[in-house]
């Protein structure tokens, strides 16, 4: 079991425009509706600034009651990062802005803290008007800083092309079974930051031999290793988890260091393995 001492807090990064997120925040896809506003307090109260939610996980007003509720009891709004996504069926800029709405509406927030779009459908091929859509609401003060997620690098190539905004931020899945080193690099050139989603790979990476043998050396759950792993390669990370207890662990990883042996040990992982869709796939 992992040490879990009182509160914990993530650093800080400075996202390319100057706003500041969380190294280390709460992921909510999964997190049931009527449970989401107890399971973001928690997090809320165990130290975590930094959450997120998206229109596709049906759960955006549990988020928001969570984040206003903490507001009310003290919390200053600037200290929490709110992170929500447009989804597939609303590419378009029209379409786009109606969704920013309706997430607002169920949020319950003056401003979102970031906006992304979620995927980018190149079969659809709307992602550039969805983006202009995304500028809109970053010049007009609605969202403090706009991104992508799962962009690979041909939809980051064009994107770039044709819109003005930098992205903040591209939300991948990202783990050491898939590391994504090509697009990390494009992203460090670019001053995009990289944001792991499913960095647990979904629970299923916590049997590794290795990375078992490395909790055992430090006292460690697996879980702990492998953020740790992931804040030290300088990734963004945001896992979810559903129990007081794994939240806290999930935070409490600010504490020890990995050597670069061991860094190198979970590099090597690598196997290419994906626990959720491929971008170039998804409608
Ligand atoms: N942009 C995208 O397309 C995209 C896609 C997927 C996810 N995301 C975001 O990324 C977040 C994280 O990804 P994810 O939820 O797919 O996967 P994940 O964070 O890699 O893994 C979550 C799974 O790991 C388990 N877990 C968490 N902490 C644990 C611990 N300390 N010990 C043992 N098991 C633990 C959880 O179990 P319990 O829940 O039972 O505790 C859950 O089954 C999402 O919540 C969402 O915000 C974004």
């Amino acid at each position: 079991m992992g040490k879990v001492v009182g509160m914990q807090r993530s650093p800080k990064h400075t996202l390319n425009n100057g706003a500041e997120i969380d190294v280390l925040g709460y992921g909510v896809y999964k997190v049931p509706a009527e449970d989401c506003a107890d399971l973001v307090s928690t997090a809320l109260d165990t130290g975590y600034r930094t959450v997120d939610t998206a229109a596709l996980y049906a759960n955006e007003e549990g988020v928001g009651a969570a984040i206003r509720g903490a507001v009310a009891a003290g919390t200053p709004r600037e200290e929490l990062f709110v992170t929500s996504k447009v989804w597939n069926t609303d590419h378009g800029y029209d379409a786009t802005l109606a969704a920013f709405e309706t997430s607002m509406d169920k949020l319950g927030l003056d401003y979102l803290d970031m906006y992304l779009i979620h995927w980018p459908c190149p079969d659809q091929d709307l992602f550039i008007p969805t983006y202009k859509a995304l500028e809109t609401l970053y010049s007009e003060g609605r969202v403090r800083a706009i991104g992508v997620s799962n962009f690979e690098q041909e939809h980051l190539a064009k994107l770039l092309d044709a819109t003005d905004v930098v992205p903040a931020v591209n939300q991948v899945e990202l783990h050491p079974w898939l590391p994504q080193t090509e697009l990390r690099a494009l992203h460090a050139s670019l001053g995009i930051a990289t944001q792991a989603w499913s960095p647990l790979a979904r629970g299923q990476i916590l049997d590794e031999p290795a990375l078992l043998e490395l909790a055992a050396t430090h006292g460690r759950t697996v879980a702990q290793i492998v953020l740790r792993w992931h804040v030290q390669s300088g990734h963004l990370v945001i896992p979810k988890a559903s129990s007081p207890r794994r939240i806290q662990e999930n935070l409490h990883i600010f504490d020890f260091t990995l050597d670069a042996a061991e860094m190198g040990r979970i590099d090597a992982l690598e196997s290419g393995r994906r626990s959720g869709s491929d971008p170039k796939l998804m409608k």
